[in-house]
């Protein structure tokens, strides 16, 4: 089966079979959208009022900030993977709770082994922390991770701040655009170590 399709129906089932308390409140799900064969996968939080709307992760400002950001490193959206851990709006944009983010775990580890990508970008502490509990974005923002004892079929992962956190805050814009003007040269790295294995 090819992987456009393997996504399709395993987000079809997910959406299906969820555990998920959002799922009732929200508009619609908002799956993962890009190229199945994506060497990167950016991982959000929760879609907003404007993903509620139109189905598609990451349309709204932070949306257009993440776009700008892709831009600046010549990267089109149709190369990267984007998702977030909980596929559905939180009312009000509040944090998704425990709950709902592990009612939408396992799906989230589905589409990451289907796309097998070589780099998983955090964008905030609510993504990063599902997968490093104990590391602090503050600390960890724009430091790549190498882990290979996770049971994820990435070994890869830079912790960025969020994109909405950062929108009106000039430090830590200016903070977040250098950190993911790093993207090319990490993967550059990445590649040359995967090669030597
Ligand atoms: N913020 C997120 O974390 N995800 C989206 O899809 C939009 C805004």
């Amino acid at each position: 089966m090819k992987k456009q399709e393997a996504l399709h129906q395993l987000n079809e089932r997910n959406h299906t079979r969820t555990t998920c308390g959002l799922k009732m409140l929200a508009t619609q799900p908002v799956f993962g959208a890009g190229s199945p064969n994506a060497t990167i996968v950016f991982i959000g939080e929760a879609p907003g009022k404007t993903e509620d709307k139109l189905g598609v992760p990451f349309m709204g400002s932070s949306g257009k900030f993440l776009d700008e950001m892709l831009h600046d490193i010549k990267v089109s959206r149709s190369d990267v993977y984007i998702t977030n851990i909980v596929k559905y709006r939180p009312p009000e944009n509040r944090d998704p709770s425990t709950d709902e983010k592990n009612a939408c775990r396992a799906w989230l580890n589905e589409e990451l082994d289907c796309i097998h990508p070589q780099l998983i970008v955090f964008l905030g502490r609510h993504a990063m922390n599902s997968f490093f509990p104990d590391r602090k974005i503050s600390e960890a923002h724009g430091k790549l991770i190498h882990d290979k004892t996770t049971s994820l079929s990435a070994e890869y992962f830079l912790p960025l701040y969020h994109p909405a956190s950062a929108l009106y805050n000039g430090g830590m814009r200016d903070t977040l655009k250098k950190d993911f003007s790093r993207i090319p040269k990490i993967l550059k790295k990445i590649e040359q170590e995967i090669s030597r294995d």
